[in-house]
């Protein structure tokens, strides 16, 4: 998943930089938790797994981040004190509308839910978007399978300079 890109939302909030609370739901290894760590404070990683909690913790480079070894079901979270709950790749584990009702009544007033996850099909537009995605998809693996195999050619060469130049 590309969540390194920095997502729009975010750089909005890069202007309320460390002043807000933000959730990351199903944190997994903290890779976007660390993402959100960056423009909220206190961030809070939350995930079910210990493995998961266990290896986001080992790599953890920020101190305004705690993680949470916590099934989101049974977590209790102050009501109106989260300013964002991100949410990815994991709200199909959990029963959908409970959980929306937790997020929304533990929200501050003007929070935001983020939310990157599978989606059913509906409408024709729905299923054009997919055509299109495919190609855009294939274009793009394409283009970086060239990128890298230009990459490696050119740290060949560059080796190979490195090697042959006398010094
Ligand atoms: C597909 S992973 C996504 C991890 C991370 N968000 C990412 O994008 O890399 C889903 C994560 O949700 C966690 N999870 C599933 N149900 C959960 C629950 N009820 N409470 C907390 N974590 C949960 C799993 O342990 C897993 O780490």
């Amino acid at each position: 998943m590309g969540l390194k890109q920095p997502l729009p939302y975010l750089s909005v909030e890069k202007s309320a930089r460390k002043r807000k609370m933000a959730y990351d739901i199903g944190c997994g290894l903290g890779s976007f938790t660390s993402e959100l760590a960056e423009h909220f404070e206190p961030v809070v990683g939350v995930d079910y797994a210990p493995i998961m909690i266990r290896r986001a913790k080992d790599f953890l480079p920020y101190n305004n981040v705690t993680y949470l070894l916590e099934d989101f079901i049974e977590i209790d979270i102050p009501t109106a004190s989260v300013d964002l709950f991100a949410i990815i790749a994991t709200l199909h584990h959990l029963p959908f509308e409970s959980s929306l009702q937790k997020m929304k009544n533990t929200l501050r007033p003007g929070g935001k839910i983020l939310i990157l996850d599978l989606y059913q099909e509906d409408t024709i537009w729905d299923y054009l978007t997919i055509v299109v995605a495919s190609i855009m998809n294939r274009v793009h693996k394409t283009l970086r399978h060239e990128s890298s195999t230009t990459h490696k050619k050119s740290r060949r060469l560059g080796g190979n300079m490195l090697y042959t130049i006398p010094i």
